[in-house]
Order: C-alpha cells, then sequence, then structure tokens
C-alpha cells in the first residue's frame, strides 16, 4: 500500500482538494483507494458523504486507537490533516505516510509558512528515523501572474538543511473546476473530458511522481 499524507500548517491551501481528488483519481482509474479525515472540520468526509454511489467507491478509513482503520488489500491511502498540524500529532501522521505532498499557494505568508514547515518537519523525519519523500505543489495558482511566478521561483529554490532539491512535480491553476467537483464528491477526473483537459494535464506529472515513489 502507498500511503500519501497531504499537508501544511496552513489552512485553505487546497489541502483537502488536493486529498479528495486524489483518492477519486486512484478509484477512478480502478484501484482501491482510501481516505482519511485527520481534520475536525471533515470537508473530505463531507465529500466521501457527497460521492455519487455509481462511481467507484473510496472506502472512508479512520482512526482507531491511534492506528488507520482500512479496508484490507487498500492500494492508495490518501491522509487529510487539520491546519496547524505540529509537534505529536504530526509526528502520529507521519509515521503512517510513504509521502507527503505540501500544497503552497501563491502568497508571503504561504511561502514563508511552506518554509517553517519544512524545516519542523525535516526535524520530525530525523527525530523519528523516517524517510519520507516530500512534494511540493503550487495550488489556486493564477497563470501569467507576478504572484504566480514568484511561487515558481520559490518553490524551485527550496533545498532541504542538506542541499538536495525538493521535488516540485507541478502547479495545479485556480480553476472553478475543484470548487465544481468537491461539491459533487467528484476528483476532477471525473468531470466532463472536455471541460478538464488542461487540469488533468497538469495533474499528470504529480500522479507520476506519485506512481514513481510507490
Ligand atoms: N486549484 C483550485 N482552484 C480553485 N479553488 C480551489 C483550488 N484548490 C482549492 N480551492 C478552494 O480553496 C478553498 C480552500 O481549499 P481547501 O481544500 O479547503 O484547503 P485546506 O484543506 O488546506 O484548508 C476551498 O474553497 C476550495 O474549494
Ligand atoms: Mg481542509
Amino acid at each position: 500500500m502507498h500511503s500519501i499524507l497531504v499537508a501544511n500548517p496552513k489552512g485553505g491551501c487546497g489541502k483537502s482538494t488536493l486529498a479528495a481528488c486524489l483518492a477519486g483519481f486512484y478509484a477512478f482509474s480502478g484501484k482501491r483507494s482510501a481516505l482519511l479525515d485527520a481534520d475536525p472540520q471533515a470537508s473530505c468526509r463531507a465529500w466521501l458523504e457527497r460521492r455519487p454511489a455509481r462511481r467507484p467507491p473510496v472506502a472512508a478509513a479512520e482512526l482507531l486507537n491511534g492506528r488507520p482503520r482500512l479496508p484490507r488489500r487498500t492500494e492508495f491511502l490518501v491522509i487529510d490533516t487539520p491546519a496547524g498540524l505540529r509537534g505529536r500529532r504530526l509526528e502520529q501522521l507521519l509515521g503512517f505516510a510513504d509521502t507527503l505532498l505540501l500544497p503552497v499557494l501563491p502568497s508571503f505568508f504561504d511561502m514563508r509558512a511552506a518554509e517553517l514547515f519544512l524545516l519542523n518537519l525535516e526535524q520530525s523525519c530525523q527525530r523519528l528515523r523516517l524517510r519520507l519523500k516530500v512534494a511540493l505543489v503550487a495550488n489556486r495558482v493564477r497563470e501569467d501572474t507576478l504572484a504566480a511566478a514568484r511561487l515558481e521561483v520559490f518553490l524551485e529554490g527550496l533545498r532541504t538543511p542538506h542541499g538536495s532539491k525538493i521535488p516540485f512535480p507541478t502547479v495545479l491553476r485556480s480553476c472553478q473546476n475543484y470548487v465544481t467537483a468537491m461539491d459533487r464528491g467528484l476528483s476532477v477526473f471525473e468531470l466532463p473530458p472536455s471541460r478538464t483537459l488542461y487540469d488533468r494535464a497538469q495533474w499528470r506529472p504529480l500522479l507520476s511522481f506519485l506512481g514513481r515513489a510507490a
């Protein structure tokens, strides 16, 4: 099983949207997909409730006595996390993850928060001796804006304390397709193909990264 944690202590950066889209994509691709909502705000739980019965199922995973409980033979587990995640709660969830996706918005506040989180993350991974793969995802980007260009330069330039580049597979545009998909319990892959051509193309490098990480 490949377990993907979507995390960033900053609220509103697109964690739940990314997590639901990803879990929906794996189900849509015929994989056994589960989604664990570790956020009391329960956005992903609400998305699961709205998911139409005729769509390929995404199982609702639960935390039971501090361990994820999920259907046997689950192939992909996606974990959505709350804002403000740090300390022991962060370390507990890191313990279940193979890969961490960090969505970042094109704003100074969000870039600064992401940088601080990466430092925290590095310390936690060292302390717990975890070998976690991390990738950055630029989200809600309005292309051809100065803010978009600044975010790309910033994310391209981020390094671990050892000087290694942090994978930055994709930029996701700001698009109503995500809002519509969430409202209907779908991923963007399950909206009409003609409408989502561009979004699906933007997801491709991220899905390839996750495929290599699995
Ligand atoms: N790529 C995107 N394009 C347009 N709206 C988006 C996109 N990603 C997220 N959103 C919207 O931004 C808001 C915050 O997203 P959400 O996934 O709830 O963030 P978080 O879980 O990090 O708090 C929501 O209203 C969501 O619909
Ligand atoms: Mg959320």
